[in-house]
């Protein structure tokens, strides 16, 4: 379907034509001014100057031309030059009834769909999730979605970080505890035992603990380096292990990331890409794009036209061991060769951004992916406590997030009861919908970049610039449609009241708003969106008796505008990972 500004835009356009003038010039934008029209277009002014004419007059003559389209209510001449436009009663009935029946509401979305790589989670097995996982988590989900609407192959990856001195710590300290286990036989020759030697909740304790340990103890933390070396080189007893360490860690993963209605296409990790590293470095060798630098190899990334110092990228260090980078560059072949992607997006923590600078520069030189191929990484700011410094726990440890969730939870949860509208056995799911709507909402609001404090009873409040309020708004509709009981396919009316009009002006603006979030990957622009339509939906709401109207016909308009209303804040809310319940 073609925008409504296009739309309008061309028919403005063709009017400055008809008038002898430049169509150019009969660019239409939102008013500014939306006291005086709802549209307006500028184009008089400079129009002005290439005809050496009063701005004045050619508005007039445009205006003239524009009195009998069908598109407008009023067209005005207004000084210096402007054109005030306002859409007439049966055009806008007839644009969102057409929107209402064609599919994604007339989006238009990619003509030639891409195929994408989302990498983001990037959760470290056997490690406990933690708040900067969460951000990558909710920003990812989102943009994954809206990037799916858009008609796009997408490819969620994980990305974990299963390959570090995480396992080394566990398999150090699982030896000393129970060095009896066949996987510590060196002489061992049987097969391992399909059933871990440990349980998910062990392992929660044990890394804390070896960790610690390794800090104040030094011969430990070299056991510890020591096994994650033997790890990585293939040592049978440490590969079971680690079989072990990770069938219980993803399928932990797994349930906290459905808690979170996330949900990955790839479940990858750096353990994968590790096959890759090899022949990429012998690759990038003969390419003389390596040198070495006090043992080490490394690629050179400074360009002349920097203005600052880019390090250079180290690869191998003078020990033999590959690094964070290797791996991520290896990673990038891998998705190369399964996937030929026309864009691979990184959703990780802002404070890396040198590191991508660095990495992406690293994979041109090396021609790992294609010129034509974009590399972006979208980082993201902290999320803050009250007191401006990043989230802790109330004794100031880190917060793991599922501690966060329990608290959302059950701040939200005494809400709900509080309130007496849900039946008792609804009261769990309800509040968890709620719960992930304050908590994404909260956060996705937030341009990505932006550091932003996590503010427990502004986010949950159903009032205000949040989850809970937009739900409400649906919730509400629900209630209505449920009480008139009759089918809600019905075909929109034109627009009698203004408040009416204003709901179906916002409702128009549903397309730009998503072109706008997908092209900057930016789901905070979403969230104005349904913010300002919940607005105008709450209004006509108010303002307008819809159960009660007599005139059967009006009735059926409004029904179907509360219903198109419902079903784009349900799309909306989609794209941005949660969902709404029955009642609230
Ligand atoms: N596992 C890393 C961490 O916890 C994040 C991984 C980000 N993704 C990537 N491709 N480097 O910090």
């Amino acid at each position: 379907m073609q925008k409504i500004l296009d739309q309008i835009s061309a028919e403005v356009a063709s009017a400055f034509e008809q008038a002898g003038y430049d169509p150019a010039y009969g660019k239409v934008t939102v008013s500014n001014r939306p006291d005086l029209c709802e549209y307006q277009c500028n184009g008089s002014l400079p129009a002005a100057k290439c005809y050496h004419k009063p701005p004045m007059a050619i508005a007039g003559d445009v205006a003239e031309k524009l009195k009998e389209s069908a598109l407008f209510s009023s067209v005005e001449a207004a000084a210096p030059g402007f054109l005030n436009l306002k859409l007439s009663a049966s055009f806008l009935a007839s644009y969102l009834e057409a929107m209402r029946t064609t599919e994604k509401f007339g989006l238009p979305t990619e003509p030639t769909p891409k195929t994408v790589v989302i990498d983001y989670g990037g959760p470290n097995v056997a490690k406990p999730l933690h708040i900067g996982h969460l951000r990558s988590a909710i920003i990812g989900e989102s943009i994954k979605r809206i990037s799916k609407y858009f008609g796009n192959h997408v490819i969620g990856d994980i990305h974990m970080g299963d390959w570090g001195l995480q396992m080394g710590l566990i398999i150090a300290e699982l030896q000393q505890r129970q060095p009896e286990l066949c996987y510590f036989d060196d002489s061992y020759t049987g097969s391992y035992p399909d059933e871990p030697p440990f349980t998910i909740s062990t392992l929660e304790e044990i890394y804390p603990t070896a960790s610690a340990k390794s800090k104040v103890d030094e011969d430990f933390a070299k056991k510890a380096h020591d096994a994650t070396y033997a790890l990585q080189h293939g040592k049978p007893g440490y590969r079971a292990l680690w079989k072990h360490i990770m069938t219980l860690s993803v399928a932990d993963l797994k349930k906290n990331y459905d808690n979170l209605n996330v949900s990955f296409e790839s479940w990858l990790g750096e353990s994968d890409a590790q096959p890759y590293i090899q022949p990429m470095l012998e690759r990038m060798q003969a390419q003389g794009i390596i040198t070495e630098s006090e043992g080490a190899k490394v690629v050179q990334v400074q360009e002349p036209t920097d203005a600052k110092e880019v390090p250079p990228c180290i690869l191998v260090k003078s020990d033999g061991a590959t690094l964070y980078a290797t791996t991520d560059l290896a990673t990038m072949v891998q998705r190369q060769q399964d996937f030929h992607p026309d864009e691979i997006l990184y959703v990780v923590d802002k404070r890396q951004s040198l590191y991508f600078e660095q990495l992406f520069r690293v994979a041109r030189k090396a021609a790992i992916v294609p010129p034509q191929t974009k590399l972006q990484h979208i980082g993201f700011g902290t999320m803050n406590g009250k007191d401006g410094k990043p989230f802790k726990t109330r004794e100031g440890g880190v917060m793991r997030l599922e501690q966060l969730i329990r608290e959302i939870t059950d701040f939200v949860r005494a809400k709900v009861e509080d309130n007496q509208l849900v039946p008792a056995q609804q009261v769990e799911e309800t509040t968890r919908r709620i719960a992930m709507a304050a908590l994404k909402y909260g956060d996705l609001s937030n341009q990505p970049t932006k550091d932003y404090i996590f503010d427990l009873d502004r986010f949950a409040a159903f009032e205000g610039n949040t989850g809970p309020y937009i739900l409400y708004t649906i919730v509400r509709i629900k209630s209505i449609l449920e009480k008139y009981g009759g089918s809600t396919d019905l075909p929109i009316q034109p627009p009698v009241t203004q408040e009416e009009k204003d709901l179906m002006l916002a409702i128009t603006r549903f397309a730009d708003s998503l072109q706008t979030a997908y092209r900057d990957a930016a789901p905070n622009v979403i969230c104005a969106y349904i913010y300002e339509l919940s607005g105008f939906a709450n209004k006509f709401y108010h303002e307008t008796r819809i159960l009660a109207e007599e005139d059967a016909l009006r009735q059926q308009g409004y029904i179907a505008l509360i219903a198109l209303t419902k079903s784009i804040l349900e799309t909306c809310i989609d794209l941005l990972g949660f969902s709404a319940p029955e009642r609230m």
